[in-house]
């Protein structure tokens, strides 16, 4: 089950994933223009369809809204997410080499050392077009 939520993070809209009432995921989205970005998406029940519930919740609203495009960043460790955006339908569109030199001027608390081990440097960013979807 589905619910909308709103003023978390920074007033973003989301949806929070409820089993059995216990909440169970949150996605939170920001639409701009023809664009709709998944800012956050989190599952605290792994591998049961919460991400791909979510997923779906944004897809459908975006469509609803008038949107070309979704799409998310992610960063160079995250493999799982990787493979999930991708086993989705998202396509890799860029990498920005070193964001998170940059982020961590901000935030000096985000680590050096990703998931895996792997040193955390790059965002990617990954896409689904939207408008095809909305003809079917
Ligand atoms: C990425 C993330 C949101 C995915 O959420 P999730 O709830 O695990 O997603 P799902 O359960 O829908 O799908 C995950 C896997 O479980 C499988 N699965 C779904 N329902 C299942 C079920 N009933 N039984 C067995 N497997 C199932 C899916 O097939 C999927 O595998 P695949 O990606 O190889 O196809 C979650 O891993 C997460 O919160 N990660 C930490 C935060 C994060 O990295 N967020 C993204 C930042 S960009």
């Amino acid at each position: 089950m589905l619910a909308t939520v709103s003023g978390y993070p920074q007033d973003l809209p989301g949806f929070v994933a409820l089993y059995e009432s216990e909440k169970v995921g949150l996605v939170t989205y920001n639409i701009t223009g023809a664009s709709c970005e998944i800012v956050t998406i989190d599952s605290i029940r792994p591998s049961s369809g919460v991400g791909s519930a979510l997923i779906e919740a944004v897809k459908d609203i975006a469509i609803k809204s008038g949107c070309e495009r979704l799409w998310l960043i992610t960063t160079n460790d995250n493999m799982n997410a990787l493979r999930f955006y991708q086993k989705r339908g998202f396509v890799l569109v860029a990498v920005h080499r070193n964001a998170l030199e940059v982020s961590r001027k901000l935030k000096p608390e985000i680590p050096m050392i990703g998931d895996h081990g792997i040193p955390l440097r790059d965002e990617i960013e990954l896409e689904m077009m939207l408008d095809d979807l909305a003809e079917q």
